[in-house]
């Protein structure tokens, strides 16, 4: 499974020979100024969110790629409301096969509303299985005591999880949530972007060195061979 980091919480994530971007928020991320977003490729596109640091190049990239953009209902409305017609909506618990493996879309703490304002359903992680791997994209989350449930229904190889408070859990709630999951290694997520999500990254590798769990910190445009 190879991994691609696009900043903030932006992950292309190459598996059963498709393309998943996850959460892309790209041309208005000035770390992420190196990528160019008509040379990602997309077979599908999951938005955790409405956000607009979830989602702001969704469209633009859909639009290209003719991608299956996979979210909570009205997140999927929303896609349609704009004339992307190829959407596949879920909802909280929820569980689809795909072809490149099986998806189970479960709950984060959070809020939801797209950049205009309206509603845009409830925010959502998702719980992804295919090429021998398990893997959980938590989205914007808090800590919280559902992610114990996860691992009474997967084993979870690596996640993707928010470290950079905030907006979210940090560093020492992600080491936690690491152990409810049972998962040792964690790819963070959401930090840096802006002011108020800055991190000390040897701190937040020793923390959860400390907890006997790898955090990987990507750099925007590397890939990951996993
Ligand atoms: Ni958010
Ligand atoms: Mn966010």
């Amino acid at each position: 499974m190879k991994i691609k980091y696009y900043g903030h919480s932006c992950f292309g994530v190459h598996i059963g020979g498709k393309n998943i971007l996850f959460d892309p928020f790209i041309t208005h991320n000035p770390l992420a100024k190196d990528i160019d977003i008509t040379a990602i490729e997309a077979d599908y596109i999951f938005l955790s969110h409405g956000h607009q640091d979830h989602m702001a190049d969704a469209l633009a990239i859909a639009g290209r790629t003719n991608a299956m953009i996979v979210g909570i209902w009205e997140i999927c409305e929303w896609a349609g409301r704009h004339g992307h017609t190829n959407n596949h909506p879920m909802n909280i618990g929820g569980f689809w096969t795909f072809d490149f493996g099986t998806v189970q879309m479960v709950k984060a703490v959070h809020s939801s509303s797209f950049p205009d304002g309206t509603y845009a359903g409830q925010p959502a992680g998702f719980v992804i299985s295919g090429d021998e791997k398990t893997f959980y994209y938590s989205g914007d989350t808090a800590l919280t005591l559902d992610m114990q449930l996860i691992p009474e229904r997967h084993n979870i190889n690596f996640a993707f999880l928010p470290i950079g408070s905030n907006f979210t859990m940090d560093v020492t709630d992600a080491v936690t949530a690491a152990k409810f999951i049972r998962c040792n290694h964690i790819i963070g997520m959401h930090y840096d972007t802006f002011g108020y999500i800055t991190i000390d990254h040897n701190e937040a590798v020793n923390r959860f060195n400390q907890a006997g769990k790898l955090l990987t910190l990507m750099t925007i445009g590397q890939t990951l061979d996993i």
